[in-house]
């Protein structure tokens, strides 16, 4: 493969900057990934992993042997060194409005303009909401008015647990430029080795990128709000939303992705970057009505799963228990940050059950969330032990074959409630249960 090698540094060694940083290191650039939290450097010089995510620990250590890729609590020597400095930092929701907070983007703005050395892009692949940009520019112009940088936009499409997978057979590459135009040539280097294996790389304004980004997460979770409200109907006039979503699917206008009814979406992306483009859309006067009637919709619906489930066990919970499969807002993550799970957890502890909990990689990080409420177990048959039903939140590998023989000899009810639509209702009632699941109306 012909090409420059890069010099990169990576502000920001959380989910995005890891995964960014590890791959930029794998296609042959050099780069150092930086943090201001030490323990996580350590860890990750060590060659322990801060989250849970297939492929990446390999991708790291193998790159770190080679010297292509480093860790750092310190960002100026990186920085000064580097042709292109990615901003990775977290952007959460700020508390009370919903808009985006953007204090440690802006923080990163001040460091990096204190320690560029040289022409150097700046390029924030954070998600940020449209003219964040133009404000880093803005921030770096005017701590250091002799710096010379090009601040360029460009987001990231990596799923978790499939991250890598995303980042180097990705389906486009956006890049937002600025007036200053030499930065495309640099960030075309960076991406070299992906176009030459046929992915798009878009270049385009900034703003427009920004957007990009923000537009393509409310399109998919509007794409998924639509199956789950269909999957209501289908429930009450007797159709199946498995079928009608694969009767749809077929059409490439509309495309079979992103069409799995289910508990609702969440995760760390979808709520927070919807809430964050509705924000935006009323500032600026045009209200995305869409986008906020999918926030409003997807809400609703963590609580009218818990109310499946009440009913499912005959319409009261109280001194029942209920086992709960699955608590990461997806599987192959151990991610729970607004997961399905613990909203229909909390609305069941609400309803006078007590709850107990299994996941195969969540555990740890739902403790942190629902501490002594629930009881931990250690796998899915100490989970099931005694419960009056089994519902399944995650559609982790592991629960697509359970041994109903031997759930219908440790439960105390027998009562399937199938909120991801693992199982096909023959499989499980023959063995005795009574099987609830997402639009199949019956
Ligand atoms: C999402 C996007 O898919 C990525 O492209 C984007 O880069 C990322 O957000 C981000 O902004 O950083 P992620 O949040 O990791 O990625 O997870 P998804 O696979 O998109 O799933 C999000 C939620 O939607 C999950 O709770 C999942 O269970 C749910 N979902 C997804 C459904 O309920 N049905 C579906 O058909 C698909």
């Amino acid at each position: 493969q012909s090409g420059e090698i890069m010099r990169i540094a990576v502000v920001g060694s959380g989910y995005v900057g890891l995964v960014s940083g590890a791959c930029l290191a794998d296609f042959g650039h050099k780069v150092v990934c930086i943090d201001k939290t030490e323990a996580k450097i350590v860890d990750l010089q060590a060659g322990r992993m801060p989250i849970y995510e297939p492929g990446l620990e390999d991708l790291v250590c193998k790159n770190s042997a080679t010297g292509q890729l480093a860790f750092s609590t310190e960002l100026g020597p990186a920085v000064a060194d580097a042709d292109v400095v990615f901003i990775a930092v977290g952007t959460p929701s700020r508390r009370g409005d919903g808009h985006a907070d953007l204090s440690y983007i802006y923080e990163a703005a001040r460091e990096i303009a204190a320690a560029v050395r040289g022409f150097t892009v700046v390029s924030v692949k954070s998600t940020v909401p449209v003219g964040t940009g133009d404000e880093v520019e803005r921030i770096i112009r005017s701590c250091n008015p002799a710096a010379d940088v090009a601040v360029v936009s460009n987001p990231e499409f990596l799923r978790e647990g499939a991250a890598i997978d995303d980042f180097k057979r990705p389906d486009r590459i956006v890049i937002g430029l600025p007036s200053d135009e030499r930065s495309r040539e640099v960030m075309a280097e960076v991406y070299r080795p992906l176009y030459l294996n046929q992915a798009p790389i878009m270049f385009t304004g900034r703003r427009t990128s920004e957007l990009i980004k923000y537009a393509a997460n409310a399109f998919l979770a509007l794409k998924i709000t639509f199956i789950n409200e269909i999957a209501d109907l289908c429930e009450n006039v007797g159709a199946n939303v498995q079928e009608v979503a694969r009767g749809i699917g077929l059409d490439n206008r509309i495309g079979s992705k992103f069409l799995h009814a289910g508990p609702g979406y969440g995760g760390s992306c979808f709520p927070k970057d919807t809430l964050a483009l509705v924000k935006t859309a009323q500032d600026s006067g045009a209200p995305l009505r869409l986008v906020e009637t999918t926030v409003a919709v997807n809400d609703q619906r963590k609580r009218t799963m818990a109310r499946r489930i009440v009913l499912a066990c005959g319409g009261n919970v109280r001194a029942k228990t209920i086992a709960v499969l699955g608590l990461t807002f997806k599987p192959n993550t151990d991610d729970v940050r607004d997961a399905p799970s613990l909203s229909i957890i909390q609305a069941l502890i609400d309803f006078g059950a007590s709850v107990r909990v299994y996941d195969p990689e969540g555990m740890e990080q739902a403790k942190l969330m629902l501490g002594a409420s629930v009881d931990y177990a250690r796998g899915v048959y100490e989970c099931a032990k005694g419960a009056d039903a089994l519902v399944i939140v995650t559609e982790w590998n592991q629960f697509r074959a359970l041994d109903f023989e031997r759930l219908s000899r440790c439960m105390s009810k027998q009562v399937v409630v199938d909120l991801r639509n693992i199982y096909r209702r023959e499989e499980v009632c023959k063995h005795g249960f009574e099987y609830v699941n997402v639009g199949e109306g019956v």
